[in-house]
């Protein structure tokens, strides 16, 4: 019997070497991935061909930003309970996600400022500094300023999950205060200081810190912990510089799209300690 050309050939059932080909509705994949609405998020503005790769790679980073801050405030909350073993599981993993993250600069990294130019006007005033996701990531490494809430105003499920981030104790803050319960001499005003203000520097802290690091089997898994947040530390360090390198070669020291001087505006930015008594503690070990 033949088949009209518009009659789909029958679902192949019943053979064990195949997968299931015929479900009632939308695919199970599709239920659980979403891709089609991931892959029809690609609303481009210009006609330049490069520009897909861009938006992309930025829609990629935003997701694993928002994988990172599950993992941080899994992390926090295991803190606060005392399952170091667990906060630590979730830093690790964050690291590899890390990685991830910044192996994703390649496709964009060596933009030239003609090939940048070919859409850059079509991105008007958007600019990464407008990502919330992001600041959530700063917020829970210590770096608090309320006034990064400006920007999303006009969006109040983003602003009201930054001022809850903005209020509650950042990653670092739960370290201190873990470290404050195992009988080390963090200050007091430091685990009361106003969570909503940027971490400042202490020295004291830092002296908590060269204190493990000299000793390092008095508590193990305090040390162990040091480490991982240094990991993470070091790959935001790497995030920030790769950033300003891919920024210097696609525009120079052009100003930036969300209006700052950009690169020397990033440049300031990438000098930031993470976790600072962390890398300041090594010189007094
Ligand atoms: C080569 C491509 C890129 C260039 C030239 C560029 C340029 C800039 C500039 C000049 C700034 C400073 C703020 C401004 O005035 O706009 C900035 C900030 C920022 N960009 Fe990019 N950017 C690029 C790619 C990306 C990508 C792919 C992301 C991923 C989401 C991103 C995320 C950010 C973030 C989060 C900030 C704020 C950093 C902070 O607050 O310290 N950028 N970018």
């Amino acid at each position: 019997m033949s088949t009209s050309p518009t009659t789909p050939p029958a679902p192949e059932t019943g053979s064990d070497d195949m997968p299931n080909l015929d479900f009632a509705g939308t695919t199970p994949y599709e239920d659980y991935v979403q891709a089609d609405v991931l892959t029809h998020l690609q609303h481009l503005r210009s006609d330049d061909p490069g520009e897909m790769v861009f938006l992309v790679t930025t829609q990629v980073m935003e997701l694993w930003f928002t994988v990172i801050v599950h993992e941080w405030e899994t992390a926090s909350r295991a803190l606060r309970e005392d399952r170091v073993p667990v906060a630590m599981a979730a830093l690790r993993r964050s690291t590899h996600e890390l990685e991830a993250l910044n192996h994703s600069w390649s496709p964009i990294a060596r933009l030239t400022p003609a090939q940048f130019n070919a859409y850059r006007a079509a991105l008007g005033e958007g600019s990464g500094f407008q990502s919330a996701m992001y600041r959530r990531m700063e917020f829970l490494l210590g770096d608090k300023s309320a006034s990064m809430l400006v920007p999303h105003r006009g969006a109040p499920r983003v602003h009201a999950e930054l001022e809850k981030a903005l209020a509650e104790p950042s990653l670092y803050d739960e370290v201190l205060r873990l470290l404050a319960r195992r009988g080390l001499p963090v200050p007091q005003e430091v685990i009361d200081r106003d969570l909503t203000q940027r971490y400042e520097p202490s020295q004291r802290v830092e002296e908590v810190w060269a204190e493990l690091y000299a000793d390092p089997d008095r508590h193990r898994d305090l040390v162990d912990l040091g480490e991982a947040l240094t990991d993470v530390a070091e790959l935001v360090w790497r995030w920030r510089n790769d950033h300003l390198v891919a920024t210097r070669r696609a525009m120079g020291a052009k100003t930036g799209t969300g209006g700052s001087a950009g690169v020397a505006w990033l440049e300031k930015r990438a000098r930031k300690n993470v976790f600072p008594e962390l890398w300041t503690a090594r010189s007094h070990v």
